[in-house]
Formats: structure tokens, C-alpha cells, sequence
């Protein structure tokens, strides 16, 4: 039974009132029974939230444009925010891309090097993909997931899956099944029960049809490792493309994504001992003005907040930023479940991981970042 009853910002319809499934599956060694039942909802065309090592997906066949449009509807999903193709074998590449020899070439070096893994590239679509899933656009965003119970989903479907994060729009995507459980209860047809992401950030996206390959969105696969691969690679800044009225290349960067309820500020600067030292003093005074006040710090800063009456969370070690990407929409949902109102972050170095982790801090906080070296006038 299908039940509309919403409609999200841009006025489109949303909400499906479904009755869902929740299977339990062994990452490692997934119940080919179960699989097969999540295969015919697929085939079926029904929605499936799956786990991969980035995020959960909320994927449907990527070749029936009826329930891809329900993925939009399910997630509240604006309708010009293309989706992501997943694939388990390069056998099926030929049924989604249409690229020139050059997108052909660096996929297939990257491909060798990071698929299956959490890379996304944008080459060009073949017509054979709906419109419904690149929203018109001439490109198609592909990927291979490194998870065997994604890869099993999509071979026993036997038809490329498109996924987004399994969230509802504008929260922090999901990186356990209790979040999607959170959100998408009663949407779908099936959550699988996976256990946790490792990477617990998107993919990265990387559009390999210009000159220069380029990242839209920053993750585990870096520009460094792209360069290395490719001789060649850039990332643009991505502050700009968030913001309003430039046009973005990759749709998703201009919605206000990663938003926990909590008001998130950012606290930067060179020494990472002041950036502390500012943030306690910044929260002991929202205490005192009555705002739930919460701290993002990492296992070394911890100490530097405690018995203040500070929520502190903890996510990950600056020792090795994949800790971090792995606990962040954790430590972000777990403040909404506290209650806090106000959290501050510290920041991380912008190299490396720490791209993304500061890119998806960065839209948490909508942009608000405050340099803890500049003096108050
Ligand atoms: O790790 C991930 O990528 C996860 C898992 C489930 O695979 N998926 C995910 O999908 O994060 P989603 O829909 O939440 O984010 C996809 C991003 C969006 O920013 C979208 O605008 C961009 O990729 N994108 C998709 N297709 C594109 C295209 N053809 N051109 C430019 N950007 C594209
Ligand atoms: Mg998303």
C-alpha cells in the first residue's frame, strides 16, 4: 500500500507510506536466500536501502524510471539532484556509459586502482539510463561499491542499481542502519541490516569528461591519488561552488546538505590548542545564556572540555582521518539525540582526507567558520 502525503521544498510530492522489511545480512557472508529476495523487490521495482563502505544507498533498478522517481519521493529528494549508478562488475559498464576513448581510458586506470571502492566518476550517460536518474544531464555519475552484500544486490538483480545516500533529505547521510531505520521506516520496502560503513563519508566524485578530471566532491579517494593515477586532476573549490547563485557542476552542492537539527559553527586557526581554548570559552558561555551546548573534538582534544557541562563527542583521531569520516555522522545524529543545540567543531587540516571531512563539516555548519587567530576588533 502507497500512501503520497507530502511535499518537499521545491513543492514536489514526497513521503511514500510503505510497509518495510528490516533482513539482517553478514557483510562477509550474505544469505543468498535473502539476497534473493531483495534482488525480486528490486527487479519489482520496489526501494532497497543497502550498505556500502561509504553510506547506505537507497537504490532501485537504475533502468526503471517509475522507481527511481519513488527514490526522489522517499528520500524528499529535489528532482534536479542527479543519482549515483552502482555497478558490481565492469561487465555492466557498457549498459550505463557511453564516454570517448579518453573518459574509457582514465576509468579504466582508475577502475583498476579503486574500484570496487569510493570513487563515483562522471562520464558520459548512454541513452539506455533514464533521464529520471541524471535528471537530463548528458553525464552519468558510476561507482562500485566495495561491499559484498551491495555488489551481491546488484548481480542477482541483474540490472545496474541507482543509489543515493539512504537519508532523508538534508540529514546527515547514513552510515549504520539505525540511521536509515531513522529515516526512511515506512518509505521503503527493505532496509538490510549491514553493520557500520568504514569509510562513513560518500564517495568521492570525480567528473573525468573535461581536460582536467575534476573532484565535485572530496572523499577517501583523494586528489593526490587521482593525480598519481592520472598525471593529472584537480579540486575545485568547493566553498565557492556551495555557494548561492553560481552554478554548480555537480547539482548536489548547492543544497544545504549534512545539516544535523543542532546549529554547527566551525572553529579554525593555526594552533590547534587555541582553537580548543576558544571553543570552551565560546560554549561555557552559551551554557551560561541556557543553549545546549555540545563540542565535535577527537579522542586528543576530549580533556580540553571536560567537567564545564559541555556535551563533548568524540569523533575519531587526528592521528589518522578515517577515523574521523568514519565517526562524524554519528558524533552529528548523536547530538541531535541529546538534544544539543549548539555544536562547535573543531576543524581539520584541509590535505588529504581532511578535505572531505572539512567539505561535509563545512555544509553541517552552512558555511560558518570562524578564524580563532583573527583578533576582535
Ligand atoms: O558514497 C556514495 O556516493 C553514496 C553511496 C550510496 O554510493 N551515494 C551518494 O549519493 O552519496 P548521493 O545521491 O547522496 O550523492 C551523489 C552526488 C550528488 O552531489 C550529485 O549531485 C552528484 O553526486 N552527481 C550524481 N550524478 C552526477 C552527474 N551526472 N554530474 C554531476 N554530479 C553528479
Ligand atoms: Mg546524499
Amino acid at each position: 500500500m502507497t500512501r503520497i502525503d507530502g511535499k518537499n521544498g521545491a513543492g514536489e510530492e514526497t513521503l511514500i507510506k510503505k510497509d518495510t522489511v528490516i533482513i539482517k545480512l553478514d557483510r562477509d557472508d550474505p544469505d543468498p536466500e535473502k539476497i534473493a529476495y531483495c534482488a525480486e523487490v528490486i527487479k519489482r521495482g520496489g526501494l532497497v536501502c543497502f550498505p556500502t563502505e561509504t553510506v547506505y544507498g537507497l537504490g532501485a533498478s537504475a533502468f526503471d524510471p517509475e522507481a527511481v522517481k519513488n527514490i526522489f519521493k522517499a528520500k524528499g529528494r529535489p528532482s534536479d539532484n542527479p543519482l549515483i549508478v552502482h555497478i558490481d562488475d565492469l561487465d555492466k559498464l557498457s549498459l550505463v556509459m557511453s564516454g570517448d576513448g579518453r573518459q574509457a581510458e582514465r576509468l579504466e586506470l582508475l577502475a583498476e586502482r579503486y574500484w570496487p571502492g569510493p570513487l563515483t566518476m562522471i562520464a558520459g550517460r548512454d541513452p539506455a539510463v533514464p533521464d529520471a536518474v541524471s535528471c537530463g544531464l548528458p553525464t552519468v555519475g558510476i561507482r562500485m561499491p566495495d561491499n559484498l552484500i551491495a555488489r551481491e544486490l546488484i548481480r542477482v538483480s541483474g540490472v545496474p542499481i541507482a543509489a543515493p545516500s539512504a537519508n532523508l533529505s538534508g540529514k546527515p547521510s547514513p552510515s549504520t542502519a539505525g540511521h536509515v531505520i531513522q529515516d526512511l521506516f515506512g518509505r521503503v520496502d527493505v532496509i538490510i541490516d549491514g553493520g557500520d560503513c568504514s569509510v562513513g563519508v560518500e564517495s568521492t566524485v570525480l567528473d573525468i569528461t573535461g581536460d582536467v578530471p575534476a573532484i565535485l566532491r572530496p572523499g577517501a579517494v583523494t586528489l593526490e591519488n587521482v593525480i598519481e593515477v592520472l598525471g593529472k586532476g584537480e579540486l575545485p573549490d568547493w566553498k565557492k561552488a556551495s555557494k548561492e547563485g553560481e552554478k554548480p557542476r555537480s547539482p548536489g552542492m548547492k543544497y544545504t546538505h549534512y545539516s544535523p537539527d543542532a546549529e554547527v559553527r566551525i572553529y579554525d586557526g593555526g594552533d590547534i590548542g587555541d582553537v580548543r581554548k576558544k571553543i570552551a570559552e565560546e560554549g561555557v558561555k552559551a551554557l551560561k545564556a541556557g543553549v545546549k551546548t555540545g563540542v565535535l573534538t577527537t579522542k586528543e582534544g576530549t580533556h580540553a572540555y571536560e567537567g564545564r557541562g559541555l556535551t563533548v563527542i568524540s569523533c575519531g583521531t587526528r592521528e589518522d582521518l578515517l577515523t574521523v569520516t568514519h565517526g562524524l555522522y554519528g558524533a552529528l545524529r548523536d547530538f541531535d539525540a541529546e538534544g544539543v543545540e549548539l555544536v562547535l567543531a573543531e576543524a581539520f587540516p584541509q590535505t588529504g582526507v581532511g578535505n572531505a571531512v572539512m567539505n561535509r563539516l563545512y555544509r553541517a555548519a552552512g558555511g560558518c567558520v570562524i578564524d580563532v587567530d583573527k583578533r576582535e576588533a
